[in-house]
């Protein structure tokens, strides 16, 4: 448990690092005073450009995928004797590293720094997904291109793909335990929270469609 508890914290800090605002603040603007307002790749490349946005959206891929591949790799060393991949989804190691992704995606949207805010989750969920589970990061790809690409709406594509995340998790380690999809359930209920304005603006059909032009250039 102890082990189990310090994984948990050490995620929740790390993917809290909010690496859009750290990068937007080294060149002058807080990226929460533009456009949707938000920390995420997105938001950075819409009011600081393309590059920015891809370095934003490494980094925090980076994070998500350093905490569940370190993570379960600690865990099956101190914890669970033998292989962390694949991920045992019925027994206690899967639900370990489920929690560990769940984390993740408190960190970086709770963010510890920001007083309890941050992002939407979606740059360190498909992170964190890579490093536990590339079948599942690959779905949640797939979902997101299906829906973000012919959209031109990243908050759709973003949207959707959390809400099959459950669905990935439980069909691609059929039938996976309820323990272990629980807390991916839990994750697409943040997520999609997260997404509420969106969703909203959306729905009133004033959201703003992906371009790779900063937004004062468009
Ligand atoms: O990953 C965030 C994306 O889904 C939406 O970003 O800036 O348009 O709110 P944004």
């Amino acid at each position: 448990l102890p082990v189990l508890l310090a994984l948990l914290l050490a995620s929740y800090c790390i993917a809290g690092i909010p690496f859009g605002l750290v990068f937007s603040k080294l060149a002058g603007v807080d990226v929460r005073e533009k456009g949707s307002g938000n920390i995420g790749a997105t938001n950075v490349t819409r009011t600081m450009g393309t590059g920015m946005g891809v370095l934003t959206m490494l980094c925090d891929i980076a994070k998500g995928w350093v905490c569940t591949f370190f993570g379960s790799a600690i865990l099956a060393r101190l914890v669970f004797e033998g292989d962390p991949a694949p991920v045992a989804p019925t027994g206690a190691f899967g639900w370990t590293v489920a929690c560990i992704y769940l984390a993740c995606i408190c960190g970086h949207v709770f963010s510890p720094y920001l007083h309890f805010r941050g992002g939407k989750g979606i740059a360190v969920g498909f992170g964190a997904a890579l490093g536990f589970s590339w079948p599942i990061a690959l779905g949640l790809l797939v979902v997101w291109a299906l829906c973000a690409v012919p959209s031109r709406y990243v908050s759709a594509g973003s949207t959707c793909a959390a809400v099959c995340l459950p669905f990935l998790a439980f069909f691609i380690y059929y039938p996976a335990s309820f323990a272990f999809v629980a807390p991916f359930v839990l994750v697409a209920v943040i997520v999609v929270w997260a997404h509420r304005e969106n969703l909203g603006r959306l729905r009133a059909g004033t959201e703003r469609p992906f371009s790779f032009k900063r937004e004062d250039e468009a």
